[in-house]
């Protein structure tokens, strides 16, 4: 691997790290030599998942942590600083979808995707960047938001209009922290097999809305979360020091057509 996109001696944290695209981020940091402090919720696949970044031989931690609680987010960070050390990286990536248009929507719903999606990302970017500067050493922040974020839709909007603030906290924060050296970027991968898109590749009634969405992917089908990781390491490393408030689109050319 070339030197810039070594992650030696960097501590990074990845929300939803137990599963899916956070998982295959974490192991692809390990293996880039970070050390890697996953937060989610599901004990049991908290500890697999750290079972498999240590087999690779990586330093890491597994906390259990509800992102939507605020309280929890600070102490959070900081049980992660006193166990590997100051944090170089943070990725924000849990999130979740309710699939109910906005007519349908409770205000429980609506808030409760809200705090996972958007406000836990505001303020764990904040503590980690007030850390990151104390340090003086720079850093990194990778949203991961989603291609739904530029789109309307009427299947999941709460968690549509969650991104699309994601990727302005994105560029909000790369202006304000540019002068500390921390970059700020949003990865937005396209539709990827993962739990959450079980939906649409498993349940009958969303079969021709699956094809419809193969179809409109040039590369014709969903990414494996293997396949967001390189674009993941690229924003965490030195690689990428001189980008910053970009949107990192890796969705097979959804995009595009
Ligand atoms: N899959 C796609 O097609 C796709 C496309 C574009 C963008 N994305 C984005 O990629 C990211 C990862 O998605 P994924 O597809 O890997 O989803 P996933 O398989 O459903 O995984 C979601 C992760 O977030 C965690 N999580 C959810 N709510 C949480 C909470 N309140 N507190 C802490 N952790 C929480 C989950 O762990 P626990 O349940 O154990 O807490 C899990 O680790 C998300 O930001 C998603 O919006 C995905």
């Amino acid at each position: 691997m070339s030197m810039a996109f070594q992650l030696n001696g960097k501590v990074a944290v990845v929300t939803g790290g137990n599963r899916g695209i956070g998982r295959a981020i974490a192991l692809g940091f390990v293996h880039a030599g970070a050390a890697v402090a996953i937060m989610a919720r599901d004990n049991v696949r908290n500890a697999s998942t750290l079972d498999e970044l240590k087999a690779q031989g990586g330093q890491a931690i597994a906390l259990s942590v509800d992102v939507s609680r605020r309280e929890a987010l600070k102490p959070a960070l900081d049980e992660v600083e006193s166990r590997l050390g100051p944090i170089d990286i943070l990725v924000n990536n849990a999130a979740f979808a309710v699939l109910k248009g906005l007519l349908d929507h409770t205000e429980e719903d609506w808030d409760s995707v809200l705090a996972t999606d958007l406000t836990a990302c505001f303020l764990l970017s904040k503590y980690a960047a007030q850390s990151m500067i104390r340090r003086g050493n720079g850093g990194k922040i990778i949203n991961v938001a989603s291609i739904a974020g530029f789109k309307g839709t009427a299947i999941f909007p709460s968690y549509a209009i969650s991104k699309g603030g994601l990727l302005q906290l994105t560029r909000c924060l790369a202006i304000e922290l540019a002068p500390y050296r921390i970059q700020v970027n949003s990865l937005a991968p396209g539709w990827t097999a993962t739990e959450m898109t079980a939906w649409i590749r498993t349940d009958p009634r969303y079969e021709e809305l699956y094809k419809e969405m193969v179809t409109r992917t040039p590369a014709g089908r969903f990414a494996a979360p293997e396949e967001i990781v390189g674009a993941a390491v690229f924003l965490a490393s030195s690689a990428s020091d001189f980008m910053t408030g970009a949107d990192l689109v890796v969705d097979g050319g959804f995009f595009v057509r």
